[in-house]
């Protein structure tokens, strides 16, 4: 080729690269000008039939071309990838002024709900949550608390034993009540309540005892209250059940019953129940002709103060224990026990409650 062809060529390539439509297009016109058999290949390798000055001429004119070419194409590469990314960005555009699109994203089983609420409750009030483990030794669950390996309260409640056997020769338990919570925090806050401080805790957790019909399931849930200072006396502890009552109920005055009562870790000890009506077999919450049983509770056992080396002469308290399936039931008005477990999407659809719905006092339970 002479050079005035080569700068003919040269223009036609370019503009052959300009026009192409596509990478695929691109790439074609690449081979075809840059491949092995390409045009600009072929001309680099035909080099040697000139001589001497011709051929060097010719060579760096092959260069400089060849570098135009791969300018161009690489121009063009980059217009394509820059188009692409644009209308991939363009495709992924989200208005983040638009309102959340309502998806389903499941709803909060009644349990946590409920022990949400009481948390709110009982925080607002000044009690902080604590925590023990579900698989407790004999000690905690039972002899710290009043009962002795011999004492008939231990098949009241009929107890999970686990193979292992703990330090002071015992069966772990799978603890049967919320209550050993209290001892761990007694123990744990001995020192802060010989400073001054008092113990104000509530404990939710799971509970289990060996027993399954309509109304027991082996796993259950509580929650446990405790507070220890040194003047405390019933009347706390009648106006903290009070409050907590009307307020989970969302009702202005609920009467309560206190009914004497035996536990071992308590002393004196009453079941609470709370005023209700039943008319056509519907059950309402608040003043009315009959009683519905809610809580366990008493002052705390010298007993067990000592167990936990607090100087049962210098402080008292109280504590109180209530099922939370069992509230939950009353509030939401479910009338099966067992339903809470068998993991059945259209029961929660139906009693679960939206993950963004927080229960607070101000802003409503
Ligand atoms: N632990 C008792 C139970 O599971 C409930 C209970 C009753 C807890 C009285 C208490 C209490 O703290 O004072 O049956």
């Amino acid at each position: 080729m002479s050079e005035i062809d080569l700068e003919a060529k040269q223009l036609e390539i370019i503009d052959n690269i300009n026009s192409a439509n596509n990478l695929d297009e691109l790439e074609q016109t690449r081979i075809s000008v840059l491949g092995k058999k390409g045009i600009i290949t072929q001309e680099m390798k035909s080099l040697g039939k000139f001589d001497g000055d011709k051929r060097r001429q010719m060579g760096q004119q092959l260069n400089i071309i060849k570098s135009k070419i791969i300018e161009a194409i690489n121009e063009k590469e980059e217009l394509f990838k820059q188009q692409e990314l644009n209308k991939k960005l363009a495709s992924e555009t989200i208005d983040v002024s638009l309102p959340a699109r309502n998806k389903r994203i499941g709803k909060l089983h009644p349990i946590p709900q409920t022990v949400e609420e009481i948390v709110a409750i009982f925080g607002e009030m000044g009690f902080l949550v604590a925590e023990g483990p579900d698989v407790e030794d004999d000690w905690h669950n039972f002899q710290a608390l009043n009962i002795p390996p011999s004492h008939p309260a231990r098949q009241m409640q009929d107890t999970f034993y686990t193979k292992g056997i703990d330090e002071r020769g015992a069966s772990s338990v799978l603890r049967t009540h919320t209550s050993p919570v209290q001892i761990r925090t007694m123990k744990n806050e001995k020192e802060n309540l010989e400073k001054g401080k008092p113990i104000r805790i509530i404990a939710p957790g799971r509970t289990f005892r060996c027993d399954s019909d309509l109304t027991h399931t082996p796993m259950f849930h509580q929650v446990e209250g405790l507070v220890i200072d040194e003047q405390v006396n019933f009347s706390h502890l009648k106006g903290v059940l009070k409050s907590f009552v009307e307020a989970y109920f969302e009702i202005d005055d609920v009467p309560l019953q206190f009914r004497p009562s035996f536990f071992p870790f308590t002393e004196p000890s009453a079941e609470v129940d709370i005023g209700c009506s039943r008319k056509d077999g519907t059950l309402k919450i608040g003043a009315g002709a009959d009683w519905l049983e809610i809580l366990g509770c008493g002052m705390i056992h010298p007993n067990v103060l000592e167990n936990c080396g607090i100087d049962s002469n210098k402080y008292q308290g109280f504590a109180f224990g209530m099922g939370i399936e069992r509230i939950a039931m009353l509030k939401y008005g479910i009338n099966d026990l067992r339903t809470f477990f068998d993991s059945d999407i259209r029961w929660l659809e139906h009693y679960g409650f939206s993950s963004f719905d927080i229960p607070s006092l101000v802003r409503g339970l």
